[in-house]
């Protein structure tokens, strides 16, 4: 593989999947790699690639040198190669600020997503995984993507935000559509994307004042009720955009995610049926098995910081105001941490994945996403023999999630014959 012949903006090259050879290249070559412009790169700009467990880590565990939000004096920021506009998106949204301003808000939101919170919601998200896997069970095959996945953690992301359930799939679509690239490049916009984001700003502030006027003890009207500490050291509530970018990140982050790593880590064990027989033989390895699923499956293939100083990592000379890529991906790859990385493996101890990030910004939806998904496999273990592909497994054209648009499978009920 040459290093010159890479463009991981070329987003054509993911439709098959990750292309885990470019990072293997690049963690043995170049583990922290300058990307050049390419004809691809959102407004010619080049940007840095971390691709090893080491590198990733030593980077996101400077939030000061690295920020989330970007350079002061710049237009543009956030996580995403593209920029965002400062204010906007960068340095507004919870996901793409700095501390202090960050921790203040991150720590409102940090109680509702407690293994205390969420072992309240366990017997109905398990009542919901039961009544989603009983509509599919008697036919012997389906989308398992969009009939299964996408169905549980989108119920879950509407129960914590008191969000009413029947509109469910109308965020889902409208969150969606600013996730996929299938008619556009990176750093640009669709009149699809427009007409949603409109759709989705409506919905949400329509929420959002609801939630001011009637409380609540939801995530979003814990948020909406709230006062914080501004620079000034005064209390004060969240902005407008705040709230309402708070409400956009929750419907993304907590559906477009975990929804992958579920059909991915059944795509694994119908791949390794060795795998799916050792968990039906023994419960104890369930915790393991999420793990594993996690790393596998690394949804968020990568997130991006801007260096804040000139500085130096691994070597490489890094400027002030550069973009810097952190491939979480490569990062649960990397055969100096994992061995064996390739191999999907329930018992993989220790597991020390990257796929929630790390550190600062580690995500706050992560104790909600393992249990959404231990409580999946739980009840497919309960209910079925075995799964198999009915088709290829088809992807979103993007670089950014290990998006799965369509999954079909076969499926045997236990104790029944083939259907
Ligand atoms: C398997 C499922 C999930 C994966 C792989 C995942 C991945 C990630 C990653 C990699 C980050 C760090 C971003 C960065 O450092 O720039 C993050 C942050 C975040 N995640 Fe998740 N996530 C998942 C599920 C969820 C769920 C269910 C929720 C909603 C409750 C959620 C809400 C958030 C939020 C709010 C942040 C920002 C935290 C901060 O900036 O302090 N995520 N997630």
């Amino acid at each position: 593989m040459r290093l010159d012949e890479i463009d991981l903006t070329d987003l054509d090259r993911f439709v098959g999947g990750f292309p885990d050879e470019v990072f293997t290249a690049l963690r043995h070559e170049a583990p922290v790699w300058w990307h050049p412009p390419t004809s691809h790169t959102p407004n010619g700009t080049g940007f840095w690639v971390v691709s090893s467990h080491g590198h990733v880590t030593e980077v996101v565990s400077d939030a000061t040198m690295f920020s989330s939000a970007g350079v002061a004096d710049a237009e543009g920021g956030g996580t995403l190669i593209e920029d965002l506009p400062y204010g906007f998106a960068a340095g507004v949204l919870l996901n793409m600020m700095d501390d202090p301003r960050h921790q203040r808000i991150r720590r409102l939101v940090t109680p509702a997503v407690a293994p205390r919170a969420l072992a309240l919601l366990e017997d109905e998200l398990r009542a919901r995984t039961g009544a989603i896997l009983d509509s599919v069970a008697g036919r012997g095959r389906c989308d398992f993507l969009m009939e299964v996945a996408v169905e549980l953690p989108l119920q879950a992301t509407a129960m914590l935000m008191g969000i009413p359930n029947e509109d469910r799939h109308d965020l889902m679509k409208w969150s969606g559509a600013s996730l996929t690239y299938d008619d556009r490049e990176l750093g640009q916009t669709s009149a699809a994307v427009q007409e949603a984001s409109a759709a989705m700003a409506a919905y949400g502030a329509a929420l959002v004042a609801a939630k001011r006027h009637c409380g609540g003890s939801d995530m979003l009207a814990t948020v909406a009720g709230a006062a914080i500490e501004g620079d000034d050291g005064a209390l004060e509530a969240l902005s407008e955009l705040e709230l309402l970018m708070f409400f956009n990140l929750l419907v993304a982050a907590g559906s477009e995610t975990t929804r992958n790593a579920i059909a991915l880590g059944m795509a694994a064990l119908i791949e390794h049926p060795e795998q799916w027989a050792l968990l039906q033989s023994d419960g104890s390895l369930l915790p393991g098995a999420v793990e594993e699923i996690l790393r596998w499956s690394s949804p968020t293939l990568y997130n991006r910081r801007t260096a804040t100083a000139d500085t130096e990592v691994a070597g490489r000379r890094i400027r002030r105001g550069d973009k810097v890529t952190l491939w979480w991906v490569s990062a649960n790859r990397d055969e100096d941490v994992f061995n064996d990385p390739f191999l999907f493996d329930v018992r993989r101890s220790p597991n020390p994945h990257l796929a929630f990030g790390y550190r600062s910004h580690f995500c706050l939806g992560a104790n909600l996403a393992r249990m959404e998904i231990r409580i999946m496999l739980e009840e497919l273990l309960a209910r079925f023999a075995d799964f198999s592909l009915d088709g290829p497994i088809e992807r979103f054209r993007t670089n950014k999630h290990a998006g799965v648009k369509h999954m079909p499978v076969t499926f045997r009920r236990l104790g029944a014959g083939v259907p």
